[in-house]
Formats: C-alpha cells, structure tokens, sequence
C-alpha cells in the first residue's frame, strides 16, 4: 500500500466531519487530524491569557507559543495544549465563534497549516477542517466535502452539547452556525470552499454509519486499498 495516504475531508461545521473522519479513520487503521481542534486551543490559549480577541498581534504570538499535541487514548482522541488535556474545553460555546476569529488570522493559519502538513508526512491521516483539500492537502488522494441542511446541523449540534452536559436551544444553534458559517466561507484567506475536485456528499437524510459506509466504498473504489 502507498505510504502517506491523504484523505481530507472538509465542511461547514456540524456538517459530521468529526465523527465520519473519526470513524472512517478508525476503520482504515489511518491517523484522525481534527484541524478544528488546533484553532479551538489557539481561542482557548488567547482567552485564558486575557488576550483581546481581535488583537491579532497578540493573538499571533499566542499561537506561536503554543504546543498543541493529539495524543489516542485507547480510542479516545485526546487533545493537550501546553500539556493539559483541553479536549472538553475546546468544546464550550464560547470557543465556537472564538475560533472562527482566530482562524482568520494570517499568522495563526500559517502555523496551523505547518503543524498540519508536517503530520501528513508520518504515515496515513484523515484530515478533516475547512481548507483541508483546497490549501493545506492539495494533492490529497480522495477529497470530500460534507454538507448538511441548517436545520439538521443545528439539531446535531444541540444534540452533541446535551451529552457533553450543555443546555442549548436549537435558535441559538442555528444562528450560530449559520453566523460562523457566513464567516468561515467569507474570510479572505483560506475560506471554506469545496475543492474542484473533491466528492459531495449531502448528509442531511443519512445516519453516519451510512455516510461513513459511502466513503469507505469511495476509499477502496478510488485508491485500490
Ligand atoms: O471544525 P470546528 O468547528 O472545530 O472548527 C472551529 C473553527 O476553526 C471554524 O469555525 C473555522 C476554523 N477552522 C479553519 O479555519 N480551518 C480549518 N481547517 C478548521 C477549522
């Protein structure tokens, strides 16, 4: 088999780039790149450090200072910033639009994006994020782009809060999608943005085992695994 398989997988958030990238990732026996959780831990490192969020110098050197490692625990995807696990932390709400603003960042994406592409060279990811097939993995092996009606997002997203103990609305969640997402596709660098060549595919109706299923067949229809 080809050593260094890329497989990316991009979308607006709640779209289930996490759990079918996890997923697909754990069937594979390939590494999971959550790119999300590094602009969550830049958001979260500047917060607790008092930093103003729209002081991009200062938010800069924060994400030039930071260490952010993704360690699997048994199964777990763990992730340390500066050491303490933050995996629930970079979760919050307040992280959500938070990251969004960090990630828009010139600075800070390039970091990311260096942190990113050095991963892809130790061995097989799937990297899930927003700019995953059209910046930071161009020549990726399989490109996929999730989407997902508004509704549907928002309900999953009041869903995955609930078991994490946190009490939303499904008002709130739609208009914080659909702000971020406004965001996310608008930023001048790197915006969210299906590749020309990446695979749609529309999650709206679809439990996830029959997403992951879809791509997993994509996976060995494509690259001959
Ligand atoms: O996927 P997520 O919701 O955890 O991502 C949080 C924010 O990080 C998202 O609103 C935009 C930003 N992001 C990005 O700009 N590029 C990526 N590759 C991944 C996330």
């Amino acid at each position: 088999m080809k050593k260094n398989i890329i497989i990316t997988i991009d979308g607006p958030a709640g779209s289930g780039k996490s759990s079918t990238a996890k997923l697909l990732a754990s069937m594979l026996g390939f590494v999971y790149l959550d790119t999300g959780a590094m602009y969550r831990s830049v958001a979260l490192a500047a917060l607790d450090a008092g930093v103003d969020l729209k002081n991009e110098k200062a938010v800069e050197q924060i994400a030039g200072s930071v260490e952010i490692d993704f360690i699997n625990d048994h199964g777990e995807n763990r992730v340390f910033l500066n050491g303490q696990d933050v995996a629930l932390r970079i979760r919050e709400p307040k992280i959500d639009s938070a990251s969004s603003l960090v990630s828009s960042y010139k600075v800070v994406r390039e970091k990311m994006v260096d942190f990113q592409r050095e991963f892809g060279t130790k061995g097989n990811i799937v990297a899930e994020g927003r700019d995953m097939g059209t910046v930071v993995f161009p020549d990726a092996d399989l490109k996929i782009f999730l989407v997902a009606d508004l509704q549907t997002r928002a309900r999953r997203r009041c869903l995955q809060l609930k078991n994490a103990g946190i009490e939303t609305s499904l008002d709130e969640q739609t208009s914080s999608l659909s702000s971020r997402d406004l965001f996310d596709s608008n930023r001048e660098l790197s915006p969210l943005k299906k590749a020309d060549d990446a695979i749609e595919i529309n999650t709206s109706n679809i439990s996830l085992n029959e997403q992951v299923q879809k791509i997993y067949n994509i996976v060995f229809r494509r690259l001959n695994l």
